[in-house]
């Protein structure tokens, strides 16, 4: 990969996009045969998250560590941050302490562009405000493309609050640019203005969005983002939005349901849907060690 920054699947070619998948795959072949792996080794990764993280932080940490890179994790809140210290001051510190990768989470859209823009380092966006949420989507796309072996064609819905969700915006994304055919299912109240500009297909109802589909992408409602205020209530959204086994029932036989988490069980999904059959939830996380790997060795890694 040709890049010094992963910042959005926007900037992704398709053929960037397939690269990184065939790499996964390589690094879960890694993984699988406990092999050692020293592509990233005398490199330095920071993880630096101004929001809370629990998959996404801890796998690129441990994918850095399985690559044979030192790893550092910056918690903002426990940082000079709290002294008042900006995003390019702490970026170009990090620089001088001679860091390779950057991975960065933060609340602000355009962060990750902002501080790559002003360090040396690579620089990959770990989810930036509502804008995008890179490996996200790719390791989306690898858990689909493991269970389906082609993405191009599949009918994916994207269910919930699609206006607070960077998950959203790369993922329908990347499916697009993958030519699988999305459409999004939510009240109008959490659509973004600009959904008919994303390339996606409508649906308010539930039931009528679920037909023929074969991945079925439940979001977590963004409480932190205020999305209470836009529906009456947790319970109606339950009632309409919520998947549970008879709303699966409604899609096609082979469909799997999907969620990036945390999930708020009993509102977007309910417990049973979630750890039942259909359910690829864990199988995304290990999805992301891998594409985390793939990512950090196509932008920094050796000949190894
Ligand atoms: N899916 C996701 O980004 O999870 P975390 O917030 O736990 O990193």
């Amino acid at each position: 990969m040709k890049r010094k920054d992963l910042i959005g699947i926007k900037d992704l070619a398709k053929t960037e996009i397939e690269e990184i998948l065939r790499c996964s795959d390589t690094m879960r072949g890694i993984l699988q045969s406990d092999k050692k792996t020293d592509t990233l080794y005398g490199k330095n990764v920071v993880s630096l998250f101004y929001e809370n993280s629990t998959r996404t932080r801890t796998s690129f940490n441990q994918a850095a560590r399985i690559l044979g890179a030192n790893v550092e994790s910056v918690n903002a809140s426990a940082s000079s941050v709290q002294k008042g210290e900006s995003l390019i001051d702490t970026g170009k510190t990090l620089d001088a302490l001679k860091t390779d990768i950057i991975v960065i989470r933060h609340s602000m859209a355009g962060a990750a562009n902002l501080l790559a823009a002003n360090v040396s380092a690579s620089v990959i966006n770990a989810g930036d405000g509502c804008n995008e949420h890179p490996t996200q989507a790719l390791l989306d796309l690898y858990a689909v493309k493991r269970r389906f072996g082609e993405i191009r064609g599949l009918k994916v819905v994207i269910i919930g609050d699609i206006i607070h969700s960077r998950v959203a915006r790369s993922d329908i994304r990347a499916f697009n640019k993958m030519g699988a055919k999305v459409t999004v299912c939510a009240p109008y109240s959490l659509l973004p203005d600009s959904v008919g500009e994303l390339g996606v297909s409508v649906e308010t109802d539930l039931l009528n969005a679920m037909a023929g589909a074969d991945v079925i992408m439940a979001l977590r409602m963004q409480l932190e983002r205020n999305s209470g205020a836009l529906i009456s209530g947790m319970g109606e959204f339950r009632r309409f939005w919520g998947i549970d086994g008879d709303v699966l029932k409604k899609a096609s036989e082979r469909a799997i349901l999907m969620h990036p988490a945390p999930i708020n069980r009993g509102v977007e999904v309910t417990g049973a849907a979630a750890d039942g059959e259909q359910s690829v939830i864990t199988d995304q996380v290990t999805c992301g060690l891998c594409v985390r790997m793939a990512v950090m060795s196509m932008l920094k890694g050796g000949a190894k």
